[in-house]
């Protein structure tokens, strides 16, 4: 829901000579209540009316189910066909409205669903990844496909619950930032709790997109590749990983999700 404001401060920067169409990476979503074949090509085209832009660098599917917006919030409807959505997703590609596609929120056998059908593999999944939850059988299913991992959620959310709380999401966030664990190598690199967390993911060889509206922590988010955790200490901080009982934005978060064949939490 930023792709208004986001078009109108690059068309600023553009216009200014400061910034080349080039010099940034943008990803974009399909929305999950267009989750159809024939609404793709209108929703990519209204999201670059948006931004402002003649193609996007990644356009993802946001998740492997169709929601519907309720009376009481977000809730999961009927059935997404993989094969034809992926089809004209990669009719995006072809079109030149997209350099790459990629998904979110899949279950391998999701992904597998399309890498058996396609012509242009996705290039990208992007999942909750974090230290209470970090995806090693994902992580390893997706480079042995050469599909690139990109971890949200990455510093355990902790804006989440505000945020969702108009979608009548129910969710419970970590505290990783002040974890003892988290902290203790925070002092003993001089580094930041946030800082950790995202060094502990990229030296996996995971992408991290943290968000922040807050300056001087979007520069320290950046600030992570000028040290390296060493491998014992990697080791301590992995045996903080709860696999699935980790999830955050677990199928209870979501009205319809948990019984639901599609659930690609299950
Ligand atoms: P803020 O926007 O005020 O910086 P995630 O990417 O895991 O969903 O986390 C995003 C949340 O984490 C936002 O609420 C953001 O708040 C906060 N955040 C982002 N970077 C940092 C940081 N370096 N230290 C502490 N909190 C951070």
């Amino acid at each position: 829901m930023n792709e208004d404001i986001i078009g109108k401060v690059l068309k600023k920067w553009f216009d200014s000579g400061k910034l080349t169409r080039d010099q940034i990476f943008l990803t974009t979503k399909l929305a999950p209540t267009h989750n159809k074949a024939d609404a793709v090509e209108e929703q990519l085209k209204q999201s670059l009316a948006k931004l402002q832009l003649e193609y996007v660098d990644l356009y993802l599917i946001h998740h492997p189910c169709m929601f519907k917006v309720g009376e009481t919030g977000a809730e999961i409807d009927g059935i997404v066909d993989y094969a034809t959505l992926w089809k004209a997703m990669e009719d995006q590609v072809k079109a030149g409205r997209a350099k790459t596609i990629g998904v979110s929120n899949f279950a391998v056998r999701q992904i597998e669903t399309i890498l058996d059908t396609c012509k242009i593999k996705p290039a990208c999944q992007q999942v909750e990844l974090h230290l209470h939850m970090q995806q090693h059988g994902m992580v390893e299913y997706c480079k042995s496909n050469g599909i690139c991992v990109v971890a949200y959620s990455s510093l355990g959310t902790p804006g989440a619950p505000v945020a969702v709380q108009k979608r009548n999401m129910k969710i419970e966030v970590p505290s990783l930032l002040t974890d003892e664990i988290v902290m203790k190598y925070a002092k003993k690199y001089s580094k930041t709790p946030a800082q950790i967390l995202l060094r502990q993911i990229v030296q996996r060889g995971v992408a991290v997109i943290p968000k922040s509206t807050n300056e001087g922590r979007c520069k320290e988010n950046f600030d992570i590749f000028n040290f390296s955790l060493n491998n014992d200490d990697i080791a301590e901080l992995e045996t903080l990983d709860k696999k699935s009982a980790g999830r955050i934005f677990n199928a209870a978060a979501m009205k319809g999700l948990a019984d639901h064949p599609q659930n690609p939490y299950k």
